[in-house]
Parts: structure tokens; C-alpha cells; sequence
């Protein structure tokens, strides 16, 4: 049985002090001793080292919105996955349709930092998911497979990976995509990692939804066979509706 994980990715949002406030509500909302799912916060970079006091000591992990793929040097305004291990980041999103459809992030580049990433510690939630052109001319699976091919390429062990759907016509708009049409998605994702690194790795593999996940339609979505959880954007930034989505995901 895989244990769901529900993390919230704050994007660009909240200052250092509302980040503080908003990480406590989190931990104080889940209560004591929680045990429901694997829980997680993505607060901007700025803002990790005081999330991370707040957080410390709860079952809330601290996670990285991006990484760059060197350790060090002169990359203006990049941030490496080496700092981010020592900051007390225990993941890393990586390959988010936003850095694909702003900042040029590509399969090969998001290749690079899953495999620094892996190399420095970090877990990494290598994210996936078709535009809304890609879905009405049929090639869904296309694209998928070849941004998960291409992602893992030449990465033979994926227990610290955790692959996010997204489709890109779903985050931030309201439209979700149906639990059978998110559905289908996971498994086609399954059956190619099982065809790239077998059974038992596939199985364990988990594969999480995003795009406008909320309380009203998590159940439903986190019941289906193969959907473990879920990336959260504009429902993360207010616990109640995030400690509603966790709950879902531990029944
Ligand atoms: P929304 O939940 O706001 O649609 O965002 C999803 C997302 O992009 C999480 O990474």
C-alpha cells in the first residue's frame, strides 16, 4: 500500500512573516501526534529557513519549489539543490508547467536538477502534464511519456522520486480534471515506469494530482487506484482547506 502525500506549493505567495503564520496554522490544524499522510509545504525559497523553525519537530516536511543543476557559481538567481539540502529541505519540486511555460525549463533541464537533486540528498517531485491544445489533438500520452522518459533518463533508481500529474489546463483555473480522466493519466504513468524500471519499482512508485484540487472533489480524486495524493496550489494557502485535503487523503 502506498502512503499518500499531499504538499502544498505556495508559488509565489506570502512574505516571510505570512509564511511563518501560515506554516503554524498548518501544524496546528493537523494537531498532534499526526500519522493520516505524508505532508508537505513548498514556501518560496525567501521564506524556507523561518517556515522550517516553525515547522520543526511536526510531521510537515519542508520543500523546495525549484533547484538548478549545479552546485555552485555564477547563476543569477538560481538556487542549489546542495543549499537547499542544508536549509533542511527534504524534496524538491522540479519541472512545474509554470517554470516549463515561463521560464524555459525543458525536459533536459529538468532532467539535470532531478538528477542533482537525487545526488545531493533531496527527494524530488518531478512534475508532468499536457496543455489544453496537447489534450484536444490527442497526444496526452505522448506528452506525458516522453516528459517522464525524459525526466528519469538515465536515472536508475526512483524510490526518492514522486511524479506529479498536472495537466496544465487544470492549475489555477477551477477546472479539475474528472477523478476518471486524472485517472487514466496515473495509470498510463504506471505502466510506462513499470515498462522502464519494472513491477515492484512502479508500485511503489507514488503519483500525485494537481490542479484545483479542493476540499470539495479531494475524496474523490484520492480513491482512485492509482492517484497517491496531491500537489496543492491556491488551496494550500489556507489550512483549513489544506488540513481538508490531507484529511481526504488519509481515510
Ligand atoms: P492549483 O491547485 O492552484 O490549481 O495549482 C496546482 C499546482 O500547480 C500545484 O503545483
Amino acid at each position: 500500500m502506498r502512503r499518500k502525500i499531499v504538499v502544498g506549493n505556495w508559488k509565489m505567495n506570502n512574505t516571510i512573516a505570512e509564511s511563518e503564520t501560515l506554516a503554524a496554522e498548518v501544524v496546528a490544524a493537523l494537531g498532534e501526534n499526526f500519522s493520516g499522510c505524508e505532508v508537505g509545504i513548498a514556501p518560496t525559497f525567501l521564506a524556507l529557513e523561518a517556515a522550517g523553525r516553525i515547522i520543526e519537530g511536526s510531521e510537515v516536511q519542508l520543500v523546495a519549489q525549484n533547484c538548478h543543476y549545479e552546485n555552485d557559481g555564477a547563476f543569477t538567481g538560481e538556487v542549489s539543490a546542495r543549499m537547499l539540502f542544508a536549509a533542511g529541505c527534504s524534496s524538491v519540486i522540479i519541472g512545474h508547467s509554470e517554470r516549463r511555460q515561463y521560464f524555459g525549463e525543458t525536459n533536459a533541464t529538468v532532467n539535470l536538477r532531478t538528477k542533482k537533486a537525487l545526488s545531493e540528498g533531496l527527494n524530488v517531485i518531478l512534475c508532468v502534464g499536457e496543455t489544453l491544445e496537447q489534450r484536444e489533438s490527442g497526444v496526452t500520452d505522448a506528452i506525458i511519456s516522453s516528459q517522464v522518459r525524459e525526466g528519469l533518463d538515465g536515472i536508475s533508481d526512483i524510490s526518492s522520486i514522486v511524479i506529479a500529474y498536472e495537466p496544465v489546463w487544470a492549475i489555477g483555473t477551477g477546472k479539475t480534471a474528472s477523478s476518471a480522466q486524472a485517472e487514466e493519466v496515473h495509470l498510463h504513468i504506471r505502466t510506462l515506469v513499470t515498462e522502464l524500471y519494472g513491477d515492484d519499482a512502479a508500485q511503489g512508485l507514488r503519483i500525485q494530482y494537481g490542479g484545483s484540487v479542493k476540499p470539495s472533489n479531494a475524496a474523490e480524486l484520492f480513491a482512485m487506484p492509482n492517484i497517491d495524493g496531491g500537489l496543492i496550489g491556491g488551496a494550500s494557502l489556507n489550512a483549513a482547506d489544506f488540513a481538508a485535503i490531507i484529511t481526504a487523503a488519509s481515510l
